[in-house]
């Protein structure tokens, strides 16, 4: 039985355990998936011991993706770019690790908003933290001629800005509203609409009725923000997918078979996220 695990600290709320049982499931896969609770100071030991403890690979969270990223041979452009890994397996005894975020966010907008990557003259880009890095890569990846990105904080949107060079140009928060005019792409990676945080509470007026909304948080499914975009008769792709393409790539790699994201797999997410309320 090849066995793979989710490590965090904590852990209890990870839903990947979910996610890749159903996948094994449905491929008749003599397999198992675990959540293991690791303390930061324990982290290096545990993959070190990858073998020994019978594991192929796993998924790595917070706070220990940075970690990941050091102890990792990683040829992945993307976890070399991020300095984080969230998938790690086992090739021989070496031990190796990528970052699959930036393809589940463009995995899911290809799944669900099929050519909206065709014209992306101007993109609107709320939040500056680890996902939204993951969001700007994968929008200059695709061609994102010009990026606004708006955050509260604004030393952090010129951090990334430096970063990701002259197409990603720095915002103040006041400024995102007038940002949207013309914007052909909007994306929220705060954590804002999330349950029991306040609601992203921009006014959308500015967008043409041609723009695409979509959130990276997905609880609740539809934010506040993707129901007011909805109301405007914007098209509009919500967070839960990128959770589970990102997914995708560690099943293929630690059990041989490649999984679909289907509407199974999202309504027992959803029934979940109903079931525990967050
Ligand atoms: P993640 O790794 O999930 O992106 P993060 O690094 O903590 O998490 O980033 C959270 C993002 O949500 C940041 O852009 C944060 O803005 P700051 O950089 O100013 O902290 C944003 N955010 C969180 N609460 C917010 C609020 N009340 N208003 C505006 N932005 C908020």
């Amino acid at each position: 039985m090849k066995r793979a695990f989710v490590v965090g600290y904590p852990i209890s709320h990870s839903r990947s355990p979910l996610i890749h049982s159903f996948w094994l499931a449905e491929a008749g896969i003599d397999g198992s998936y675990e959540r293991v609770a690791v303390e930061p100071a324990a982290f290096p030991e545990f993959v070190r011991t990858l073998e020994q403890q019978g594991f192929v690979g796993g998924n790595v969270t917070v706070p220990h993706k940075e970690e990941a990223f050091r102890l990792a041979l990683v040829d992945d452009p993307v976890a070399r770019d991020l300095h984080a890994v969230n998938t790690l397996w086992l090739e021989g005894d070496v031990l190796k690790g990528a970052n699959t975020d930036v393809m589940g966010f463009l995995a899911n907008l290809d799944q669900e908003a099929k050519g909206w990557d065709g014209r992306l003259d101007r993109v609107v880009v709320l939040g500056a933290g680890g996902a939204s890095r993951a969001v700007l890569y994968g929008l200059l990846q695709r061609g994102a001629a010009e990026i606004l990105l708006a955050n509260r904080t604004f030393e952090r949107a010129q951090a990334l800005a430096h970063h990701f060079g002259p197409r990603v140009k720095p915002l103040a928060w006041e400024t995102a509203e007038a940002a949207m005019v013309g914007a052909d792409l909007l994306v929220n990676t705060t954590s804002l609409g999330m349950k029991g945080q306040p609601p992203l509470d921009l006014s959308l007026s500015g967008l043409p009725r041609t723009a695409l909304v979509t959130d990276i948080v997905y609880v609740p499914l539809e934010t506040p923000l993707l129901a007011k975009a909805r109301a405007l008769g914007l098209r509009t792709v919500d967070g839960l997918g990128m959770l589970l393409h990102q997914a995708v790539p560690g099943f293929e790699r630690w059990f041989g078979v490649k999984p679909l994201v289907s509407s199974q797999l999202r309504a027992l997410i959803l029934a979940d996220i109903e079931k525990q309320g967050t």
